[in-house]
């Protein structure tokens, strides 16, 4: 049989079937325990680590560290896989990280032919309110546009020193210009922190991001002489679409959710069109039990909308021993539970908007 090609794209459709493989490939390890354990890394939503040691001292030792992480403003809304990232944000930044947020810009100039106007333009109506809703505290978080930061951008010129063409091809798959603009302003954004100040750090992201990770901590390696610690990484797995055909990275648009939602009622319609893991006939549901496993109605709920572990638990027992047939559980769990998920949203949202005033920028 041959071997599944392990396809990771920062800007392409990434598609992962074997996270296992995946995770040799790259030098990850499964995700190791931590203080005050987050709902995210305890249920397997990132399922992944790399280099996470010095920053695991430093949150035991009370020692600085930091955490930061990238969004594209690519749309006017985000998908629902970038509320993971944020939550992984809010946890290290419980932890005591000193936190960074920025607005990747250059990126979605480049990548995305979205211009930097139109890219600040957006974050500042919805994507930054939003990482506030999401639960990242207003006064301990460090927003920049990469293309307002020039420290960003002179570190990204340091960098491209230090890779050959050759292996840029090897890790990107390609020489394109614009993913060579993107991918060294990202080394600068992830570095930049140290400039200030040596100390551990943590970069929440998606899988897709894997290549990023390895590239700049190989170059963090190379400048020696900036005794740079070398960056960690949290990865998370792609939110599946809801019909279950396929894992998703951000890029993608089909079958998904957002956030916001438009209204209810289309939230409802397509909650409604979830894949789950039920059998055949209710007879054998009743006999069988149902498959949470396999069931997009469970992940959603896992991942996203139940954080109460009981109430998660309940919704598998009662799957597992055929009690809640799927009509009724999705209402009861999935629907009713994304609709708190998105009612809170919509509430903090509108909070958040009204203290634009009161985030800070680094200049
Ligand atoms: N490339 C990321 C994305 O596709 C955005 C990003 C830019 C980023 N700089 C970063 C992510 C630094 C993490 C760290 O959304």
């Amino acid at each position: 049989m041959q071997e599944q090609k392990v396809n990771v794209d920062p800007w392409g459709k990434a598609l992962v079937q074997d996270y296992t493989r995946l995770m040799k490939e790259f030098g990850m390890k499964e995700i190791s325990s931590y203080p005050n354990e987050s709902l995210q890394f305890r249920r397997g939503v990132n399922f992944a680590e790399q280099g996470m040691q010095d920053v695991i001292n430093a949150i035991n030792e009370k020692k600085n560290f930091y955490c930061l992480t990238g969004i594209m403003p690519s749309n006017t809304q985000i998908h629902l896989g970038t509320a993971t990232v944020i939550e992984n944000v809010k946890y290290f930044q419980e932890m005591g990280a000193k936190t960074y947020v920025l607005i990747a810009d250059v990126e979605s100039q480049a990548t995305r032919n979205v211009s930097i106007e139109e890219g600040k333009k957006r974050a500042m109506e919805f994507h930054i309110p939003a990482y506030i809703a999401l639960g990242l505290d207003i006064k301990k978080t460090n927003f920049y546009f990469q293309s307002e930061n020039k420290e960003v951008s002179n570190l990204a010129a340091i960098c491209s020193q230090k890779i050959t063409e050759n292996e840029f091809r090897a890790i990107y798959g390609s020489l394109h210009p614009s993913k060579v603009m993107s991918a060294f302003t990202q080394m600068g954004d992830i570095l930049h922190p140290q400039l200030q100040e040596r100390m551990p750090g943590v970069i929440p992201v998606g899988i897709d991001q894997a290549p990023h990770i390895r590239m700049v901590r190989d170059v963090a390696r190379r400048l020696g002489d900036y005794k740079f610690f070398l960056p960690g990484a949290v990865f998370n797995k792609y939110t599946s679409s809801l019909d279950g055909s396929f894992k998703m990275s951000k890029n993608e648009s089909v079958g998904k959710l957002d956030i916001p939602e438009k209204n209810e009622i289309d939230l409802e319609k397509k909650l409604k069109k979830a894949f789950t893991g039920g059998r055949a006939t209710k007879e054998e549901q009743q006999k069988l039990g149902g498959q949470p496993e396999i069931c997009i109605a469970f992940e959603y709920c896992k991942f996203h909308f139940i954080k109460d572990d009981k109430k998660l638990d309940e919704m598998y027992q009662n799957c597992k021993n055929g009690k809640t047939l799927c009509g009724e559980c999705k209402q009861k769990y999935l629907i009713d539970g994304a609709k708190e998920f998105y009612k809170d949203f919509d509430k903090k949202f509108e909070n958040a908007r009204k203290n634009i005033g009161k985030v800070k920028f680094i200049e």
